[in-house]
């Protein structure tokens, strides 16, 4: 069976939430966004509105294509205006028993084609998947921060995902304009894998006093052409995020190299989470610091 994808519920109108509603709502799919209470649903309606109120600013979306995107995205505390959603993307925070409990819900509230799609960072979706009747109609669908921006979209198939379920997701990842790669359900699938393992490297050089943040950062933004050192990274995705990325990397593999860095623990557990926050490996009131998102 071929599934039209039209209209779409995003869960968690986070940095991440907000970027992937933005994404469907620019391919002019119609979105549903849910958060948990009033402000933050707020809060996510200004990352929109912000993000698209940007691009007008630049001269990328006229008046009319903003009201329209902006148009397209319904605001609700509810999961149960889920129910006609022909998928419904989560992007909630990386705590499995928190995931666990909503797709329990959404398997309940969405009609039974819907699928469901996770954008976690990290967790393992089969275990997402065992928690409803329908885990042939789970997968992940992993964005990257800046959602918006970023081209690559990561489908991940479990063991239960239905034949030609993952495909239909790429072509949907490509009609929203992304490259989909097809990955297994392994913990951090291939990207986090590989960067968070680099990035908490990093974290491990500067504890160890090898070289100060600007100066690695300058090196791997000039020496190997990066767009952003790795501490102007984990300052974007989120310290918090990272950290816990990291904790199921070493939780499945052991590897030392996937132990978060003590650093990394001190700024999480201290509320510095980065730029969402205004501070991370680099605070806000520095000259030349993160601008806020
Ligand atoms: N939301 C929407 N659009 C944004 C944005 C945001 N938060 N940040 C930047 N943009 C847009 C700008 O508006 C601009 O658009 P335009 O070309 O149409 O004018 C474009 O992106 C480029 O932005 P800037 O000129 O301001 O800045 P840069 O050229 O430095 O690009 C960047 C910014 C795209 C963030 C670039 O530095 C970059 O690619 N950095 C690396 C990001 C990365 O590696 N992300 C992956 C992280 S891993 C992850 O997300 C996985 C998760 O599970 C942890």
């Amino acid at each position: 069976m071929t599934r039209s994808f039209e209209k779409v519920g995003v869960v968690g109108l986070g940095t991440m939430g907000a970027g992937i509603a933005e994404v469907f709502a620019r391919a002019g799919l119609g979105v549903t966004g849910v958060e948990a209470d009033p402000a933050a649903l707020e809060r996510g309606r200004g990352h929109l509105e912000g993000s698209t109120g940007r691009a007008l600013a630049k001269g990328r979306l006229t008046e009319a294509e903003r009201a329209e995107i902006l148009g397209r995205v319904t605001f609700t505390t509810s999961l149960e205006d889920l129910a006609d959603a022909d998928l419904v993307i989560e992007a909630i925070p990386e705590v499995m028993d928190f995931k666990r409990a909503l797709f329990t819900d959404l398997d309940r509230i969405c009609k039974p084609s819907a699928v469901l799609a996770t954008n976690t960072s990290s967790l393992s979706v089969t275990e997402i998947a065992a928690t409803t009747a329908r885990p042939g109609q789970v997968v992940g669908m992993h964005f990257f921060n800046p959602a918006p921006v970023m081209k690559l979209v990561e489908v991940i198939h479990t063991v239960t995902t239905e034949d030609g379920l993952a495909e239909e997701v790429a072509a949907l990842a490509r009609r929203l304009g992304k490259t989909p790669v097809s990955v297994g359900d392994r913990a951090g699938f291939v990207v986090n894998r590989l960067l968070l393992t680099y990035l908490n490297h990093a974290a491990v050089l500067l504890e160890n006093g090898l070289a100060a943040r600007d100066d690695i950062d300058a090196a791997m933004k000039l020496g190997v052409g990066l767009p952003m050192g790795p501490f102007t990274l984990l300052d974007l995705i989120g310290l918090d995020t990272s950290y816990e990325v990291l904790c199921v990397l070493f939780q499945e593999s052991r590897d030392r190299r996937h132990a978060p860095a003590p650093i990394l623990r001190e700024l999480v557990t201290a509320g510095l989470l980065g730029r969402k926050t205004g501070g991370g490996f680099h605070r806000e009131e520095e000259p030349g610091g993160p601008p806020p998102t």
